[in-house]
C-alpha cells in the first residue's frame, strides 16, 4: 500500500488556547496507479488532510492528536524533518490551488525548477537546466528558453498552475497530491490542465486529488471519498456506480447539486 492514513485526527489550537478538531478518524487508502479523490464541502478538511500527508501544515498551530499516516509503510508524522524534506518534492510531489502562494515571487520560473531539480538529483547544472526546459515544454508552456527566464508574475494564472505541475510531477514521485489544481482556472483551461497530470504523471504513482467539483472526481479518481465536518462519510471503489447511488444523505445532496449544476 503506498498510502494507508489510520485513524487520523488533526486539530489547530488558535494563540487563545481554542482547538478546532478539522479532521477526525479518518481512515483512507491509496494504491499505486490509482487516484484517490476527495470531495466535500468547504471547510470539511480536506486539505487539512492532504497536507498533514507531507506535514505540510504548521505546527502549531496545526498538531496531531491521534493517528498514523502511512507512505510506504513509513509514518510520515513521526518521521524526522530531514528525512521528510528529502521526500517531498522527490517521493511526494505537490500541486497547490495557488501557484503564487507556492513560487517564489523573486525568482525565474526556470530557476526555480533547476533548483528542486539539484536539491534532489545529482546531476550537472546544464543536465539540469536542460530537465527544466523540456518539463516546461511537456507541460505545454510555447517557447521554454525564453519563458523560462519570466517571473511567475509574469505568467497567466493557467501557465503558473503548468509551471506547479512540472515542479510536482518533474521527478516522478510515487505520490501526487493536488489540492484544487485547477480551481483558479478558467473552465476550458482545467480541462487541459487535468488532462496533463492525468498524462504526465507515472501509471505507478498513487494521485491524492482534493476537489469540490465532483466532475472532475467523475473523469479523473478510480476511487472516492466524501468528507465532511472533518470525517469521511462515505468512500467508494467505484466513481460511476457512487453517482449513480450515493449511500450517504450528505452524498446524494452532493450529487444532486452537481447533477443541477451540470443542467444549468
Ligand atoms: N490554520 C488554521 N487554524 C485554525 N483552523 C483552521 C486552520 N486551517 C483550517 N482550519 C479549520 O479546519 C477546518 C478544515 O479546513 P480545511 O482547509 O481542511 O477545509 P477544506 O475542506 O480544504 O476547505 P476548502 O474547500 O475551503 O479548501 C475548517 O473548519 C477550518 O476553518
Ligand atoms: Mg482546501
Amino acid at each position: 500500500m503506498l498510502l494507508k492514513i489510520e485513524d487520523l485526527d488533526v486539530s489547530y489550537r488558535s494563540d487563545e488556547g481554542e482547538v478546532t478538531a478539522a479532521a477526525m478518524d479518518v481512515n483512507l487508502e491509496l494504491e499505486r496507479g490509482q487516484v484517490l479523490g476527495i470531495v466535500g464541502e468547504s471547510g470539511s478538511g480536506k486539505s487539512t488532510v492532504a497536507m498533514s500527508v507531507a506535514r505540510l501544515l504548521p505546527s502549531p498551530p496545526a498538531f496531531y492528536p491521534k493517528g498514523r499516516i502511512l507512505f510506504d509503510g513509513v509514518d510520515t508524522l513521526t518521521m524526522p524533518l530531514p528525512e521528510l524534506r528529502r521526500m517531498r518534492g522527490k517521493k511526494i510531489g505537490v500541486v497547490f490551488q495557488d501557484p503564487m502562494g507556492s513560487l517564489s515571487p523573486l525568482h525565474r520560473i526556470g530557476e526555480q525548477l533547476v533548483e528542486t531539480i539539484l536539491l534532489h538529483e545529482k546531476m550537472p547544472v546544464r543536465a539540469a537546466r536542460e530537465m527544466a526546459l523540456e518539463w516546461l515544454g511537456k507541460v505545454g508552456i510555447p517557447e521554454p528558453a525564453v519563458r523560462a527566464r519570466a517571473y511567475p508574475h509574469e505568467l497567466s494564472g493557467g501557465m503558473q498552475q503548468r509551471v506547479m505541475i512540472a515542479m510536482g510531477l518533474m521527478l516522478g514521485p510515487d505520490l501526487i497530491i493536488a489540492d484544487e489544481p485547477t480551481t483558479a482556472l478558467d473552465v476550458t483551461i482545467q480541462a487541459q490542465v487535468l488532462r496533463l497530470m492525468r498524462d504526465l504523471h507515472q501509471a505507478n504513482s498513487g494521485v491524492l486529488l482534493i476537489t469540490h467539483d465532483l466532475g472532475v472526481v467523475s473523469q479523473m479518481a478510480t476511487r472516492l471519498a466524501v468528507m465532511k465536518d472533518g470525517r469521511v462519510v462515505e468512500t467508494s471503489d467505484d466513481p460511476a456506480a457512487f453517482f449513480a447511488a450515493p449511500a450517504h444523505p450528505y452524498s446524494q445532496n452532493l450529487v444532486r447539486e452537481a447533477k443541477k449544476m451540470e443542467l444549468e
